[in-house]
């Protein structure tokens, strides 16, 4: 097991109704003027919003709001979002929404702290972050686990970028997690949420052996948890014992204890933001498009990780084989399908692409050849090509 340090300091507030606590909560952790920042409709038409602003109005907190955040959320949207933050003086910014608004959030929170700086040196490390806002978040779908990261995901349209930064400055100071809330979500974003929580494990996952017994079996249990209770979701979004299953191993996934004692990959992430930035596609769905792609390619440089993966989560035969890693591959691009995920850049809605195009993706994936992913197998601008390549049908 490698060296760590495990800090999170996001209270959660979890279970039906916690929205109610919203502005007891600002008011703990120093808030007296808040820009609500939300997205396009959800928030709004559910009524939350409301309920969120009485909450707020109790504790007499002063308001100003930041709505139209969208998936892949976009970075003028922020820059404006911090005008806004410094004309209006708040000193908190609380996101009602998912990972595009809570992204914002964090975006606005450290252009606020930081004026004068642009936001996108900030997320092209040109800009020293050492300052932010605090960011509470009331969550609204369970899939991208920025309620509790210390993540923050950007597009940048002008330049055709989607980018993070990781950063303790990103961790929010609470989060209020009502299953409750997600019910009103389409089936196919579940699905999309529970593809990604399983990827932000099989990220941490997929490395090189450290030795992480106690890691490991967080993530095959988070695994086997979260694709039972995505299973019955997918079904029907008003069981509140399944979301709120899905809504703790979305946290946990992405907090950083399930790869504990080991480095971090997230070459599939890269691989999905240059197709979410080119594309405008679901992060989910970008994401299983290309992972049976991206396993095909890496698994004989480690079949046993593979085998153990297969055996823990799917019950499939351990023994250390090419048929049962791939067979392990299977259950798991199976899965994605059987919750309506795609498995393939068709199926992710975006057509058959020309080769020049899966080229560009490569080398956006991979900042221009100049960075190496994954652990397993080391993966040039040209073996991304390869993997996007074989995602090609
Ligand atoms: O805008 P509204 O109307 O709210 O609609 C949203 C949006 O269309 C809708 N929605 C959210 N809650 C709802 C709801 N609809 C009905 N009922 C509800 N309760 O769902 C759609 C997707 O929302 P979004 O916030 O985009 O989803 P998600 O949480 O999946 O966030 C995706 C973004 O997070 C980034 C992704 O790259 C992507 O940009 N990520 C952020 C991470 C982080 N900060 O740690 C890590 C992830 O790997 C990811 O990269
Ligand atoms: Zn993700």
């Amino acid at each position: 097991m490698q060296n760590f340090t495990f800090y999170l300091p996001t209270e959660i507030v979890f279970g039906r109704a916690t929205e109610f606590c919203v502005g007891q909560e600002v008011r703990k952790h120093g808030g007296t003027k808040v820009l609500l920042v939300y997205g396009g409709r959800s928030a709004k038409e559910s009524g939350l919003l409301d309920r969120v602003k009485q909450a707020l109005a109790d504790e007499a907190l002063a308001v100003a709001e930041w709505g139209g955040a969208q998936p892949n959320p976009r970075l003028d949207h922020a820059e404006a979002g911090v005008e806004l933050a410094l004309r209006e003086q708040v000193d908190f910014i609380l996101a009602v929404g998912g990972g595009s608004v809570i992204d914002t959030a964090k975006a606005i929170a450290h252009g606020t702290a930081n004026p004068g700086v642009r936001l996108w040196d900030i997320w092209t490390g040109k800009a020293q972050l050492t300052r932010s806002l605090p960011v509470g978040a009331v969550l609204t779908i369970a899939a991208a686990g920025s309620e509790t990261s210390d993540s923050a995901v950007l597009t940048n349209m002008e330049v055709g970028k989607k980018a993070g930064i990781n950063t303790p400055l990103n961790r929010p100071v609470f989060a209020i997690m009502n299953p409750e809330l997600t019910c009103t979500l389409p089936k196919y974003q579940i699905a999309c949420g529970i593809a990604d929580i399983m990827m932000h494990t099989l990220e941490r996952y997929f490395l090189p052996d450290q030795k992480n017994q106690m890691t490991d079996e967080i993530a095959e249990g988070l695994l086997r948890t979260v694709m039972a209770n995505g299973r019955i979701a997918v079904r029907d979004p008003h069981d509140y014992d399944a979301m709120s299953e899905i809504m703790w191993c979305g946290s946990l996934s992405h907090n950083d204890l399930t790869g504990l004692g080991r480095p971090k990959d997230f070459s599939v992430h890269k691989l999905g933001h240059a197709l979410g930035a080119r594309f405008d596609c679901a992060h989910g769905a970008s994401l299983t498009s290309v992972w049976g792609s991206w396993a095909e390619y890496v698994y004989r440089n480690d079949v046993g990780r593979f085998c153990h993966y297969g055996e823990k989560v799917f019950g499939l035969d351990g023994e250390i084989s090419e048929q049962n890693a791939r067979a392990a591959i299977a259950a798991t691009v199976g899965y994605f399908r059987e919750i309506g995920m795609p498995s393939s850049l068709s199926e992710l809605g975006i057509g058959l692409q020309e080769d020049a195009v899966l080229r560009e993706l490569a080398l956006d994936a991979t900042k221009g050849d100049t960075v190496e992913l994954s652990f397993i197998r080391r993966l040039k601008a040209e073996d991304v090509h390869q993997i996007f390549r074989m995602a090609n049908h």
